[in-house]
């Protein structure tokens, strides 16, 4: 079996695809199913998400994402995980559309046969589940912020990285050994996320609590799966 890391999205997939957007979409992601949603879709635009839920109130759509780090205009939440955590989303589907962590994903879908978002919420767990499903080769991939790579995507990739070597034989790539090398130099969760660029970035927007909340390892067992195509509408995941 391979485990490989991408730093950042590229190339084609083969098998399972594991992807990462610690700051902030993947730890939202969990946090949203954690706080009873049904599922989640996640769009390629906020166009996309604004023409799927309609003038309608009250319906079975709720959307989250955001720009910079800020809400996009008619959408019903940013991309605060820590804010979700308060809410109810039971009943609902949350509509997804983010600067970085939705694309990720949308790029893991065009070739992978199963994907998995991950953050350290989740990182056990979902480290289990990419191990169950993988068959050849498990990619965990980075969503970074604007092109640029992610200390905090890298260091989660690394914890990732640590679970799964405990679980099986796997040969590795360079970016998995630089992935590992940043979780055991990167000190804890949180003091690797509060030294990102993007945790700095979100704690001057006054979202701290954003990048301590995304520190939790582990904290839930809840494993978003996105299967590409089966059912969801056009330009969704
Ligand atoms: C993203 O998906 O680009 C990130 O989560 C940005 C953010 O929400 O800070």
């Amino acid at each position: 079996m391979r485990l490989r890391v991408d730093l950042l999205p590229h190339g084609t997939y083969p098998d399972v695809v594991v992807v990462v957007d610690v700051l902030r979409a993947t730890t939202t992601a969990v946090t949203y199913l954690e706080r009873g949603a049904d599922a989640l879709l996640l769009t390629a635009t906020p166009e996309v998400a604004l023409a799927l839920r309609g003038g309608e109130e009250g319906g079975p759509y709720v959307l989250g994402g955001e720009r910079g780090g800020l809400p996009i205009p008619g959408f019903d939440f940013g991309n605060s995980p820590a804010e979700a955590a308060g809410q109810n989303f039971t009943g609902k589907t949350v509509v997804m559309n983010t600067t970085n962590g939705t694309g990720a994903a949308h790029t893991a879908a065009q070739t992978g046969k199963h994907i998995f978002l991950a953050a350290l919420t989740n990182a056990h767990a979902a480290a289990r589940r990419a191990r169950a499903a993988a068959t050849e080769e498990i990619a965990i991939v980075c969503a970074g912020t604007d092109g640029h790579v992610g200390l905090e995507d890298v260091y989660a990739a690394g914890v990732l990285a640590e679970y799964l070597l405990a679980m099986g034989e796997f040969t590795v790539d360079d970016g998995a050994r630089i992935a590992l090398t940043v979780r055991r130099n990167g000190g804890n969760p949180l003091e690797a996320l509060s030294s990102s660029g993007h945790g700095q970035h979100l704690s001057r927007l006054g979202l701290g609590e954003d990048v301590r909340f995304a520190a939790g390892l582990s904290t839930s067992t809840l494993v978003p799966a996105l299967v590409p195509g089966e059912g969801a509408p056009e330009g969704t995941l």
